[in-house]
């Protein structure tokens, strides 16, 4: 028979998949604080005097996680939540349906926008989710959910727009806090004013570069932070990238280019 412990473990763990936490228990990052970005294998020093590691959801092994964590730092996890990418655990299943496929992204030739309206790219992405609370991340970094704006609206018919990005962002944060993980908005800098009451930060590339700080500092003002990068191959002076046109109180880091944010750190001085 089992114990009353072993009985209130079990109610718990059934309560526990269908009521959400309540507001306070996912990371929540404060405006300014300093981060490192490292979307390649090699994440190199885990312990600079950053206090977030931003890391791929599936490439980083989880010592690395962990080893992070006991160095005291947060770790949001990157994953490509608009787009199709090769070689990723759940490729095949992005594939499935033809119909969730749309046009190739420029500069990217392996990637593809997908239908983000769709139920089961949706359920795909909360699987993603799965993984990363799996993994320990304390955050989610969603990148491309700005196909509204790109290739035609991703290619679909009716194309992609500001409100389905919005809605898909709705629906993954209200998941990613139910599962205890904080959760960004990446570039998509249309729909600021829409999401900067329930996303927890914003990560931002090249503002400086297009004059565009401005329009990330709505989550600033929401005392979240703004994760800002800036790439030095195209915006060479480390004055501006660091300290340009309303970039106060941005969270900023330089990287070489954008082809692939290895561990290399351009220090802001
Ligand atoms: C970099 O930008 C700063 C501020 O805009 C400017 O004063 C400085 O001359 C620039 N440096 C170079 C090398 O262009």
């Amino acid at each position: 028979m089992p114990s009353v412990l072993q009985l209130a473990l079990v109610s718990f763990g059934l309560l526990h998949t269908t009521i959400a936490r309540p507001a306070s228990s996912w990371y929540q990052a404060s405006v300014g604080i300093p981060w490192q970005v490292v979307l390649e294998s090699d994440i190199g020093d885990l312990n600079l005097p950053v206090d977030v590691y931003d890391i791929d959801l599936f490439t980083t092994p989880q010592s690395t996680i962990d080893q992070l964590h006991s160095n005291g730092k947060q770790v949001l996890c990157y994953f490509s939540a608009g787009t199709y990418e090769p070689n990723r655990p759940d490729s095949a299943e992005l594939l499935a349906d033809s119909a969730d496929l749309g046009n190739t992204l420029s500069g990217w030739p392996d990637e593809r926008w997908l239908n983000i309206r769709s139920d089961k790219i949706v359920s795909i992405m909360k699987a993603r989710i799965d993984t990363a609370v799996s993994k320990k991340c304390d955050g989610l970094d969603p990148d491309n959910v700005d196909g509204y704006s790109n290739d035609n609206a991703g290619g679909f018919t009716p194309g992609l727009s500001q409100s389905d990005s919005v809605a898909f962002l709705q629906t993954l944060s209200t998941y990613a806090h139910s599962v205890g993980l904080g959760i960004g908005l990446k570039n998509a800098g249309d729909i600021v004013q829409d999401t900067s009451s329930f996303l927890d930060w914003v990560v931002n590339e090249q503002c400086v570069q297009y004059g565009e700080c401005a329009t990330f500092r709505p989550f600033i003002n929401a005392g979240k932070p703004v994760f800002h990068i800036e790439y030095k191959n195209q915006s060479p002076n480390i004055t501006d990238d660091c300290h340009g046109a309303n970039t106060a109180s941005f969270s900023t880091v330089i990287k070489p280019d954008e082809s692939s944010i290895p561990k290399d750190l351009i220090p802001c001085t």
